[in-house]
């Protein structure tokens, strides 16, 4: 069986994906004892899969080699099994290939069959995916936002930061966003229900954020020099949660903090929190969000690109502040 997938000819250099990652075709092998074949429906597009692009060796994953195939969230059928428990026909989500068709390991690619009554699939890659269990991790529990207390989420108006707003309302914080432009913090006050937003490409960042007068909890998806800015406007004993760090992937920066010091002066927590180290308790998350989804509580936009020869351009989005809600390629 023939399947075309984007396979990774060298290291890109900041968003320029379309001069390392190519539109490649390949005979399928055999199907190995406990793997699986699944005709992909949907791609999650993912911004901490940038990081596997590189060629650091001491991220939280190894980088993917170069001459392999990009590999990312996928959701589709399973067309052939040699696994237990995965049958032909079941929906599946997975770690698997950019691709038409994906072959894994089950085991390996954390493969899981997903449960058909749920009639958006999208929220797989959304509220009940990964973005939906780091986003309830980090607030609950790295973040330990209390009710009453004022939490701050950058990155807001993307997949995993418009979950965080929510859930923090939810339970009883109040919650302000930081996002690129005027529209997405529109978006997030008006649409979303936010206390606030920060528009962080404003010249005022810093007077902005005096507005909020105080964060106990910062769920922090980008890093960089707005880190700096919210150091300073942290409550005593505060916490940060370190989820991500966007603007240091396209950069090649690292994220250094020059107001280092407030850690101490203001006895802030900071810790960094990475979805797989909970994995294991995934089911147990997504019951929790799966409620909040069905009562109407969480909501995520998404933002769908058609065919998988368009991956590339839905993937920078991520990138470039492009998206609103969840990026997904449709195929
Ligand atoms: N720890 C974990 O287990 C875990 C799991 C999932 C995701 N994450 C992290 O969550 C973050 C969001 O990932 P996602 O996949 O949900 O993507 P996303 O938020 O849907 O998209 C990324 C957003 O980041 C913003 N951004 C990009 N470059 C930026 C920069 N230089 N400065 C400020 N903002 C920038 C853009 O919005 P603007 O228009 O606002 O710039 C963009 O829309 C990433 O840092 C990712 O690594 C961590």
């Amino acid at each position: 069986m023939e399947t075309r997938f984007w396979r990774i000819d060298a290291r890109p250099q900041g968003t320029q994906f379309a001069d390392a990652i190519t539109l490649a075709q390949k005979t399928l092998p055999e199907l190995a004892d406990g793997e699986i074949r699944i005709r992909n429906a949907m791609l999650s597009m993912d911004a901490g899969t940038r990081m596997w692009l590189t060629d650091r060796e001491d991220g939280y994953q190894p980088p993917l080699t170069v001459g392999s195939p990009m590999t990312g969230l996928v959701l589709g059928e399973v067309i052939a099994s040699r696994a237990p428990g995965f049958s032909e026909g079941d929906i599946v989500r997975a770690f698997g290939q950019w691709a038409d068709i994906s072959q894994v390991d089950a085991a390996m690619a954390g493969a899981i069959v997903l449960d058909p009554t749920v009639q958006d699939r999208r929220a797989w890659f959304g509220p009940l995916g990964m973005n939906g269990w780091t986003a309830l991790w980090g607030i609950e529990e790295t973040g330990a936002a209390k009710a009453g207390e004022t939490v701050l989420v950058s990155a807001a108006a993307g997949a995993t930061g418009l979950l965080a707003v929510q859930i923090a309302s939810l339970l009883g914080s109040q919650a302000w966003g930081i996002a690129g432009g005027d529209d997405k913090c529109r978006y997030l006050v008006d649409g979303i229900g936010c206390a606030g937003a920060i528009n962080y490409k404003a010249d005022n960042l810093g007077e902005q954020l005096d507005a909020a007068g105080g964060f106990d909890v910062y769920f922090d998806n980008v890093g960089g020099p707005i880190l700096d800015h919210v150091l300073t406007r942290m409550n005593h004993y505060g916490r940060i949660a370190v989820c991500g760090l966007v603007s240091d992937y396209t950069s090649g920066s690292r994220t250094a903090p020059r107001e280092y010091d407030q850690v101490l002066m203001r006895r802030l927590r900071v810790e960094g929190f990475f979805s797989p180290d909970f994995m294991h308790q995934g089911e147990r998350l997504t019951q929790r969000l799966r409620g909040w989804v069905e009562a109407g509580d969480l909501t995520m936009p998404y933002d769908v690109t058609q065919g998988l020869e368009n991956t590339l351009n839905a993937y920078a989005k991520l990138f470039t502040g492009g998206n609103i809600g969840k990026v997904i390629v449709e195929l």
